[in-house]
């Protein structure tokens, strides 16, 4: 009889009740066995001896680099999915499956997009309306126990949301239609950066697995005045300096890839000279928002257009180097009107079976896959399962 060994490597304990449960709803033919590490607590050499035996991991792609030379530190895999959204991690991997390398993986790799949206959204538009109407500054004088009517000015004027268009970077992805439908019915204006144009016929935007927590929202491609598309390389800086020109409000929402790294500050030209951040091209009482990758700009960049007031505000929820040193200059040469942090926690999920609508889909389709391996047809043609996962990683095109 097959038997399948299943890996949990997450600081989520309650995915193996999740896996156990998905399993016996997709009905699982095979003998399963599961074994679940909290990734934190367990020793890298523990967790690199159960990848070698595991055909599927459930786990933070923080254990990315544990899987360099596949055919040693995981023979059998045969589907990794992330608990994570964003899977860079992976870009520690040897040999690298992204680009310039494009060394494909000899196992599946699905992303855990469709959970994070609805709480990332709330948290930028939170955020949102914190900058515009100086909260923090507010809190910040009665820390140092002042009458919030010594500063009364700095709250008297302020935007109302539907007075801002709002611009989202990434925003055809999952969390950026989250993001959007909710903008949208708050009664901004929303402009989203995409990177493809889409064929005639084509949704507007990417079509996802629909999260209950929508239900009562507008479909997302009926929520953007314009989407623009960066797919062009030769108008690739003008159309991002035009787009950050006509909002108010920048979210970024990107994935880290090779192609959008640095895309707002960092960059250096071929003759070695900095380019010079796109931000540049805001307007003075933009506030930007990144819950998307730190990698999207360099902690100089981000450090110079705010000391140079390009633009108003920064919140930032993820960093170029994580965990943010205190050290670092965006803590250390910035005053708290300049900018506002969070650790990496826009997006946390909210419920203990976060996983389980998406692990049940991918579990069925992974099920459908093992069971035509193990007809006697293909093993006869040894013909081999050729995975179409739901939010399958696709290192061509970076994300
Ligand atoms: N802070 C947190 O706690 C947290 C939590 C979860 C995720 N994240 C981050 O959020 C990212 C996005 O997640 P998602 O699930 O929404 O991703 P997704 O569904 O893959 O969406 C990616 C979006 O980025 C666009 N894009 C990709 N490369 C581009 C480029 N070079 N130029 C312009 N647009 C480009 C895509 O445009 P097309 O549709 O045209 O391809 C799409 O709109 C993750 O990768 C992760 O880094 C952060």
């Amino acid at each position: 009889m097959v038997k399948f060994h299943f890996y949990i490597c997450s600081i989520s304990p309650c995915l193996r009740p999740t896996l156990e449960k998905c399993l016996k709803e997709v009905e699982f033919p095979f003998e399963t066995e599961i074994v679940y590490h909290h990734r934190l607590q367990t020793p890298e050499d523990q967790i690199r001896e159960e990848l070698k035996k595991a055909d599927v991991v459930i786990a933070e792609p923080h254990i990315a680099h544990l899987l360099s030379n596949p055919q040693e530190s995981c023979p059998k895999l045969r589907w990794f999915q992330s608990t994570f959204a964003g899977v860079d991690h992976f870009m520690n991997m040897k040999p690298c499956p992204y680009a310039p390398d494009l060394v494909p993986l000899p196992f599946a790799l699905t992303r855990g997009a469709a959970l994070f949206g609805p709480g990332m959204a709330e948290y930028a538009i939170s955020m949102m309306i914190a900058v515009q109407r100086n909260f923090f500054t507010l809190k910040e004088a009665q820390m140092k126990k002042e009458s919030p009517y010594s500063i009364r000015e700095c709250a008297t004027t302020f935007p109302l949301l539907s007075q801002l268009t709002v611009g989202i970077l990434g925003a055809s992805g999952s969390i950026g239609q989250d993001t959007a439908r909710r903008l949208y019915v708050l009664g901004c204006n929303v402009w989203g950066l995409c990177r493809r144009h889409r064929k005639e016929g084509e949704p507007l935007v990417t079509p996802q697995v629909e999260s209950p927590l929508n239900a009562r929202l507008p479909p997302a491609d009926q929520c953007f005045q314009k989407l623009v598309a960066l797919e062009d390389d030769d108008e690739k800086q003008s159309l991002l300096r035009s787009f950050l020109s006509g909002v108010d409000v920048v979210i970024n929402i990107l994935p880290s890839t090779p192609d959008t790294n640095y895309l707002l500050g960092g960059r250096i030209d071929k003759d070695g000279k900095p380019i010079p951040s796109p931000l540049e091209a805001c307007k003075p009482h933009c506030v930007f928002i990144n819950i998307g990758r730190g990698s999207i700009i360099s902690e100089a960049a981000m450090v110079d257009v705010l000391k140079r007031k390009c633009i108003r505000h920064a919140v930032l929820d993820v960093f170029e180097k994580e965990p943010l040193p205190a050290t670092s200059p965006l803590i250390t040469e910035l005053s708290t009107d300049m900018i506002t942090f969070t650790p990496h926690t826009s997006g946390l999920p909210q419920h203990d079976n976060y996983m389980e609508h998406l692990l049940s889909k991918n579990l069925q389709l992974f099920k459908e896959g093992m069971i035509f391996e193990q007809s006697e047809e293909a093993k006869a043609k040894g013909e081999k399962w050729a995975p179409k996962m739901i939010y399958q990683m696709d290192f061509k095109e970076g994300y």
